[in-house]
């Protein structure tokens, strides 16, 4: 039984370092021990190093790893404004989310996002490969969309590494501001739905411990319906990831609810 996975999506948050390590010194120490949940914060590059430094000075009891937002599938060489997955690794982040919708739509498809994840995979990260439609359409042609962002970023993936990633289910209708998320029902179905494509592809026995976590306006009121009766196997939230007691109780929910 894999442990359930809450992973905290900054963004562009904060604005200086000061507050990231505020933010990251109140969720370390609002528990003392976590056992069945993984905690993964994503802050921005540039803070990445120093509060890897901090988490390491403080030897928290409470465990959490560190992602990244982005990397490039280039290692190395002249790619102006790129951060690679290997350099990631380097400094020890862990984890990397990947196609992320706020990306795909300042220009990144699906054929880039599948260089990012074998880039990624080859250097040791896990990657957090984020899919979801941008509407739900009557004829359901969202369900042919989504199926086609799956085949597509993981295209040539092998049997042996498909086990490793994450995939975040986020409607991007339900992310962000002034919007609802999923329904408990919408997220279980796509779930089944994204197994199951990924078992026809990779074999069930390689996808069965594959994670796969709900994004989209997740809040401390709507998680424990997503675990009880969504079966999802953990969250990516954003905005309430910036705020120590939501996300802290969120976790909470996911450790009291895995069975
Ligand atoms: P949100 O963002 O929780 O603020 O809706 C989620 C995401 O974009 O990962």
């Amino acid at each position: 039984m894999q442990k359930k996975i809450v992973i905290g999506n900054w963004k562009m948050n904060p604005l200086s370092l000061k507050e990231a390590e505020k933010l990251l010194i109140e969720i370390s120490e609002s528990f003392s021990l976590i056992k069945k949940t993984e905690i993964i914060i994503c802050p921005p590059f540039i803070y990445l190093e120093s509060l890897r430094r901090l988490l390491k000075a403080k030897n928290y009891k409470l465990k959490l790893n560190l992602g990244a937002q982005d990397s490039f599938w280039e290692n190395i060489g002249a790619y102006t404004g790129e951060v690679s997955a290997e350099m990631l690794y380097n400094i020890g982040v862990k984890y990397v989310i990947l196609g992320h919708s706020e990306r795909r739509a300042m220009g990144e498809n699906n054929i880039d996002i599948n260089k990012k994840i074998k880039s990624a995979l080859s250097s040791g990260l896990i990657p957090i490969i984020c899919i979801g439609e941008n509407v739900r359409d009557e004829k359901h042609e969202y369900l042919n969309f989504v199926k086609m962002q799956i085949e597509e970023s993981l295209d040539k993936i092998s049997r042996n590494n498909i086990s490793k990633i994450i995939i975040a289910y986020e409607p991007v209708w339900a992310i962000g501001k002034g919007t609802l998320p999923a329904t408990v029902e919408e997220f279980r179905e796509m779930s089944i739905f994204i197994r199951k494509i990924l078992s026809d592809k990779f074999g069930i026995d390689n996808v069965e411990n594959i994670r796969i976590i709900y994004g989209g306006s997740v809040d401390e009121k709507n998680a424990e319906g997503f675990i009880k009766d969504g079966h999802a196997d953990g969250f990516l939230p954003g905005r309430a990831s910036l705020d120590s007691k939501k996300f802290s109780k969120i976790i909470k929910i996911c450790e009291v609810l895995n069975k």
